[in-house]
């Protein structure tokens, strides 16, 4: 049974400055080391990882890179080594974001990605999501195929450092077109679960956490978090706000303990 919630914030190409990025990392560490019942994971941009090397382990907060390679060192210039992102003392990486498919990572690449990141000892956030909405669920054949192939030839034991982060492409960013809704999310961690059972077994697929992505705000968390059943968030454009993650933080907390009870 899972019972802390993820909430992951990617902060993308953001923010250009050394002291904003350590300004909002300060804000946003500092109420997520108070809230005992939510795993707070920040993804700042590369250049600005180390400026954390060295964070103290904790089991509540982490510090997460928003891609890695599939190298661990040698002649790639250009790239982020997973071995070099945990010795720095980052615990978790996503990989495979729409933003990164569309830049022209695929399922194979993804797959070996997924596979160095493990191996370097990250937990691996893997994003899946289609990019238009059918009405004839032609549209869940692109995430079964997604989560097939990204997380194929993994060592079962290996999953238990796996997270699925579900996120609609029409739902993401600037461009987006809607938000997904808390009783579709339903469904569709129903339908990943599935899937992952295939590859993990059905009892470890069952403790797989399914996060939800996309427009993600303090106005509709508490909807995803609970009656949605995410087991967490993926959060772009409001991680960058302090006051609106640290928000999302706290709505996280609070359902949290509600379901306990
Ligand atoms: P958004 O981004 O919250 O700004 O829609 C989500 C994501 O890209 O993970």
């Amino acid at each position: 049974m899972i019972q802390k919630k993820i909430i992951i914030g990617n902060w993308k190409l953001n923010p250009t400055t050394v002291r904003e990025a350590k300004e909002l990392f300060a804000k946003v560490k500092n109420k997520a080391s108070k809230a005992k019942n939510v795993v707070t994971v920040v993804c700042p941009p590369a250049p600005w990882l180390a400026l954390w090397a060295g964070l103290k382990p904790s089991k509540v907060f982490g510090l997460g890179a928003q891609d890695s390679f599939t190298e661990v060192e040698g002649g790639f210039t250009g790239q982020v080594s997973p071995v070099m992102l945990k010795n720095i003392g980052a615990s978790h990486v996503i990989i495979g974001h729409s933003e990164r498919r569309a830049a022209g990572d695929g399922d194979e690449l993804i797959n070996q990605k997924v596979k160095a990141a493990l191996k370097a000892g990250l937990t691996v956030v893997l994003c899946v999501g289609e990019t238009v909405r059918d009405d004839h669920g032609v549209y869940l054949e692109t995430i079964k195929e997604q989560i097939l192939v990204g997380l194929a030839k993994i060592p079962k034991p290996m999953f238990g450092k796996v997270i699925v982060a579900y996120e609609p492409v029409w739902a993401i960013g600037v461009n987006a077109t809607g938000v997904d809704t808390p009783e579709a999310f339903v469904a569709q961690k129903i339908y990943i679960r599935k899937i992952l059972s295939h590859l993990a077994g059905t009892k470890e697929a069952m403790s797989i956490p399914v996060l939800y992505g996309g427009s993600v705000s303090p106005k509709n968390a508490a909807d995803f978090l609970g009656f949605g059943q995410a087991d967490g968030l993926l959060v772009g454009r409001a991680s960058l706000r302090a006051d609106l993650f640290t928000e999302i933080i706290n709505i996280a907390e609070h359902v949290a303990k509600t379901s306990k009870k």
